[in-house]
């Protein structure tokens, strides 16, 4: 039984007294004993994770795959991969190979506007703000120019600063908006900054102008929906090429199954949000090993699932004369320099893997995944089923949580290689194993 109570100051103790709570809260001495297992041996590199956010006790892990085969525009990539759901990775990687023999992924970055507001009110003539943001404008620019010395050397920057209003927002409600490109960089921390800067200097030349009771600042914060930060990503292939993907489908019967799965998506929104939490079991997984913030990946795109007023799947199938085009496009804001790419030690390195991607080639590959992932769910949904393969890979996970010795497991992988895995199918065929064991 936890013993529930308020705790003042848990911040304040350091990790092995905050250990110690937690498992006296949880009322499980146990807890200690699992949360100082997965500390790292390296003390230096526990003190790295530990900095990583506050109140840490141990860490998460989770393991770090890699899909080979990615053929992206015209270049084999190995795709790290953090995931816990088992055959995600294995989706990811039999649609990479299939796809390299059928000329591979094809993306597109087309743009990449990265918008901020500062929000605010203003109780006075329209007229008036437009030639008071007029005015300041230049300033804005100024202020920030030195914060943006490094991005500037990059390529990046402030693109625009400009009044935005909408007719049915209320009255007084404005918004400055700042469209940066940040370059290799994801730039949530640079533009909160930039962000801020502009808010003050609005006020203070509000004041200055013996106009501050008219401008009130309610916030000023990155919008993580990037509309014009988009990228695209496409396969392409003769339908003949698709016979034999499954024993009783010719290719054109398999396209147009796949078109039609597809298309479902785009008419009901049940099927849409798995649609696209399919595409994000590879897109968060590349996120994820690159020390990118998948949050702000998901947030954008599902609100650009529903740009035309209804959510909808993010991928599209198509099929032209003899041709399957299956193509996907979302907005994504990631980065490849910053952040937690240099800091942890595995971001880092999924970073190498990839071979040290600039942030269009990042967005590319986390596209492609995300198709691949898409390709191969539809796949298996419109031929054996997905619970085919992914029993089969959730075997380990269940024989493990059943206590399953290495000979079990050995044996029970043999057992169901060619049968249907369930939990009540596993647990009788380890029942009948112990009982003939215990017999003999
Ligand atoms: C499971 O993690 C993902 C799927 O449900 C996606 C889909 O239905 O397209 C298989």
């Amino acid at each position: 039984m936890n013993t529930p109570g308020f705790i003042k100051g848990f911040s304040k103790y350091n990790r092995i007294e905050k250990t110690k709570l937690t498992a006296l809260f949880a009322g499980d001495p146990e807890i200690s004993k699992v949360l100082v297992d997965h500390l790292h041996p390296d003390p230096n590199k526990q003190a790295l994770y530990e900095a990583l956010t506050e109140n840490a006790v141990s860490n998460y892990f989770l393991p770090f795959s890699i899909a080979p085969n990615f053929l992206i525009n015209n270049i084999f990539h190995m795709v790290p991969m953090v995931t816990e759901e088992s055959s995600v990775v294995a989706a990811a990687s039999s649609a990479a190979k299939f796809w390299s023999e059928h000329g591979g992924f094809h993306t597109r970055v087309l743009a990449r506007r990265k918008p901020g507001h500062v929000h605010f009110i203003w109780r006075g003539e329209r007229e008036t703000l437009v030639s008071f943001i007029e005015k300041i404008t230049p300033g804005c620019f100024e202020v920030t120019a030195p914060f943006l010395l490094n991005m500037k050397s990059r390529g990046g920057g402030i693109i625009s600063i400009q009044l935005r209003d909408q007719p049915e927002w209320p009255e007084e409600y404005y918004q400055l908006e700042v469209i940066f490109n940040t370059a290799d960089a994801m730039g949530a921390n640079l533009i909160n900054s930039c962000l801020e800067i502009i808010a003050r200097y609005m006020v203070e030349q509000a004041e200055s102008s013996g106009i501050s009771s008219q401008v009130e600042v309610i916030m000023a914060i990155l919008s993580n929906y990037s509309p014009e930060c988009i990228v695209e990503c496409s396969v392409t292939t003769d339908i003949s090429r698709l016979n034999g993907l499954h024993a009783n489908m010719s290719g054109s019967g398999f396209a147009e199954k796949f078109c039609m799965a597809v298309d479902i998506s785009h008419i009901d929104i049940y099927r849409a949000v798995t649609h696209n939490k399919g595409i994000f079991n590879g897109i968060d997984a590349v996120i994820l090993a690159t020390g990118n913030d998948f949050r702000a990946v998901e947030a954008a795109a599902h609100a650009y699932a529903s740009r035309n007023g209804k959510y909808a799947g993010l991928s599209e199938a198509k099929i032209t004369g003899n041709t399957l085009t299956f193509g996907l496009a979302l907005p994504m804001m990631v980065g490849t320099v910053g952040g937690l790419t240099k800091v942890h030690p595995l971001a880092a390195a999924a970073l190498k893997i990839l071979g040290n991607p600039n942030a269009d080639e990042l967005m590319s590959v986390i596209a492609s995944v995300g198709l691949a992932s898409n390709f191969s769910a539809i796949r298996a949904l419109i031929t054996n089923g997905i619970q085919q393969g992914h029993m089969k890979l959730h075997l380990v996970n269940m024989l493990h949580q059943l206590g399953a010795s290495v000979r079990e497991k050995e044996l029970a992988t043999e057992f169901f290689d060619s049968k249907k895995v369930s939990q009540a199918a596993l647990k009788d065929f380890l029942n009948d194993l112990r009982t003939r064991k215990s017999i003999q």
